[in-house]
């Protein structure tokens, strides 16, 4: 493919004039931002004018029928997520689509079926996989430093942030709360470090505990705390056929310390730590703490960037992007597996 490649934004809202909009825009001599579509069209238009995009739409259906575009981003809430990629598959276009894949495990299941059928690609937003220190603890782990994991612990916790903006509050709009919000980055994390071992067992809890509650630091504006009907923290066990165990923990709200985001993991031969990237070894004599220096550290919307810019690479060669749709599908099963067992209260077991 020697032409630009032409892309269209689907939602207008915080991570795609955070994320998305600018990583297009760093591409600028191989891509095109060609429309912008949002349900508040004032939003694509703001948008649209602050990235020099010449088109704003309101419904995405009309930016899907522009011929031209080879590809969109999916930055909708996550109910919108599994029709409008659907719908973009299916009028011949590549998808980025944001985390969570999709609010449930049927909707996340007929993504990936849409994009086996048209052919197109469809990764999802784990942009964290891109982080140089991620990227050279996988290596280390492809190289055999830490011999079979049979142990990892996935940690994305916050004190006290509950998102106040948007539709996270709302099962109907959200799929659930910090469990699907955060929780499925570090599950992704620990996932594809340890080689996506198939997971066979799942026993979980979620709560909801503060969003509801006006008397806390960082509550809820009122009509956001009243429609909050999520879990604000989860945590689980996690069997996997390879005989692996993982702890998953998350919350958007918790009377923890502070934030802390870890994934640690446990193999035969060493073990590691993400962020900082420590790395645990032995001899004989004595126990080996590697620390990298000079690992360059990136923000958030650098990571977003990479990750775009490895979705055009697997565009323009025809290859799987590094977070492919059916490894995000992995984490929709764990994340439905927990939801489920918090309301059976038992074990969930996972056949083919
Ligand atoms: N990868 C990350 O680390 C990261 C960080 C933040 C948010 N996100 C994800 O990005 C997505 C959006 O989050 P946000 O914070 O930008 O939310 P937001 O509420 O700020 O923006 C969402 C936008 O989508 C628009 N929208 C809703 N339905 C639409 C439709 N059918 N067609 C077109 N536009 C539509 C809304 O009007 C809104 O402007 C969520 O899935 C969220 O989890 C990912």
């Amino acid at each position: 493919m020697s032409e630009k490649i032409r892309v269209g934004v689907i939602g207008a809202g915080w991570i795609s004039e955070m994320a998305h909009l600018p990583a297009w825009s760093k591409l600028a001599d191989i891509v095109e931002i060609v429309a912008v579509s949002d349900l508040n069209v004032e939003r694509a238009e703001s948008a649209a004018a602050k990235f020099g995009v010449p088109m704003a739409v309101s419904d995405f259906r009309q930016l899907l029928e522009i011929d031209q575009i080879d590809a969109v981003s999916v930055c909708t809430p996550p109910v919108a997520h599994s029709d409008v990629t659907i719908a973009a598959l299916e009028a011949g276009k590549h998808v980025v689509c944001e985390k969570p894949m999709a609010i449930d495990l049927p909707s996340a299941e007929a993504m990936v079926a849409a994009s086996e059928k048209t052919g197109k690609k469809l990764a999802i937003q784990f942009q964290s996989r891109f982080h140089p220190a991620a990227q050279a603890l996988k290596k280390m782990i492809e190289d055999g430093d830490l011999g079979d994991i049979y142990y990892a612990n996935a940690v994305y916790h916050r004190r006290r942030g509950i998102p106040g903006w948007g539709t996270f509050q709302s099962r109907a709009h959200n799929g659930g709360g910090a469990l699907i919000d955060v929780g499925v980055h570090a599950l992704d994390m620990a996932l594809w470090l340890s080689g996506h071992p198939k997971p066979v067992a799942v026993f979980g809890s979620a709560y909801s505990k503060f969003g509801k509650r006006t008397d806390i630091y960082g509550a809820l504006p009122a009509e956001k705390s009243q429609e909050f009907d999520v879990d604000d923290s989860a945590f689980a066990m996690i069997k996997f056929a390879n005989g692996a165990t993982f702890n998953l923990e998350c919350s958007w709200a918790l009377n923890i310390d502070n934030e802390r985001q870890k994934v640690i993991l446990a193999g035969e031969r060493g073990g590691a730590e993400l962020h900082p990237l420590r790395v645990f070894k032995d001899s004989p004599e004595m126990l080996i703490d590697i620390v990298p220096s000079k690992l360059k550290d990136v923000d958030f919307p650098t990571m977003h960037a990479m990750a775009i810019e490895d979705f055009v690479r697997a565009i323009k060669e025809d290859c799987d992007p590094l977070v492919t749709a059916k490894q995000a599908l992995m984490v929709s099963q764990i994340v439905d597996a927990v939801y489920r067992s918090q309301e059976d209260g038992g074990m969930v077991a996972l056949t083919e």
